[in-house]
């Protein structure tokens, strides 16, 4: 059953609740099978999957693309779609983005930093926010932690707080101390959802091709599940070598499939 925002404020503090990115269908397939009730079709997509150097090249055509695939995938899902760098520029603008990443497939919109009007606007429209802070990637100068003084860690603290009074459902914080990850959490009533934030947030996300090992670099708060790498390199290998001896196609084996095809 998909949860709505009410659902997910409820869960606060009765259970944690995870969260993985997703940018296709098989994959998010695979996440809705496994039971995750929240997944994210972050900007991150431009980096880990589009070979961009920055979440900043990602556009609002691309994210209706990804969010569409992950739609198709996971039918029962609740989807957050991330606004693209500049498409949240201001309330207008916003709404214009969200209501085609709404239309895409998307249940709520992400946006990052404290756009304390736009993120108002957006729920004032019918669309269910969620908040990001700490680290910012699509304004950010490099991707260190942040929050390590006290003065940086009370202003993200006050920009929590000021993103739940606009009236975000859902709150991500990425790369803070974990002392602030606990303070925010326990001064919000809204579910915060931790990347780097420690142990002590609400849920957990993190992004799909880290936590599969799809890559050559990841970030030091993710975990590697699997090395996805790996198996595209021995299956690619393996597979120009039968090609080239010619025993593929005549060995064809078929471990699973559902026959959707
Ligand atoms: O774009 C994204 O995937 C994100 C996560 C890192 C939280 O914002």
């Amino acid at each position: 059953m998909k949860l709505s925002a009410s659902d997910f404020i409820q869960r606060k503090g009765v259970k944690p609740i995870p969260m993985l990115t997703a940018y296709t269908c098989p994959v998010a397939r695979g996440i809705e099978e496994a039971g995750v009730p929240v997944i994210l079709v972050g900007d991150t997509v431009g980096m880990v999957e589009m070979g961009f150097d920055s979440t900043r090249d990602v556009t609002i055509e691309h994210m209706e693309y990804h969010i569409g695939a992950v739609r198709r995938g996971a039918k029962e899902t609740h989807i957050i779609g991330d606004l693209p760098y500049l498409t949240d520029a201001n309330p207008e603008i916003a709404l214009a983005s969200a209501r085609r990443l709404m239309a895409a497939g998307a249940d709520s919109i992400k946006l990052e930093g404290p756009k304390l009007d736009v993120i108002e606007h957006l729920v004032a429209n019918g669309i269910p926010v969620v908040g990001h802070t700490g680290l910012t990637p699509q304004t950010a100068e490099s991707f260190k932690k942040v929050g390590n003084t006290s003065e940086d860690a009370q202003r993200i603290l006050d920009e929590a707080l000021a993103i739940q009074q606009a009236g975000a459902f859902m709150l991500v914080i990425e790369h803070v101390p974990a002392t602030l990850g606990l303070s925010i959490t326990q001064s919000l009533r809204i579910p915060t959802i931790g990347i780097g934030a420690g142990p002590d947030c609400d849920g957990q996300v993190l992004v799909i091709n880290d936590a599969m090992g799809l890559g050559d670099y990841w970030p030091p708060f993710s975990k590697q599940y699997a090395h996805a790498s790996k198996i595209i390199l021995k299956v690619a290998t393996e597979f120009a070598s039968e090609v080239e001896t010619m025993e593929f196609p005549n060995n064809i084996l078929q471990f699973t499939g559902t026959g959707r095809r």
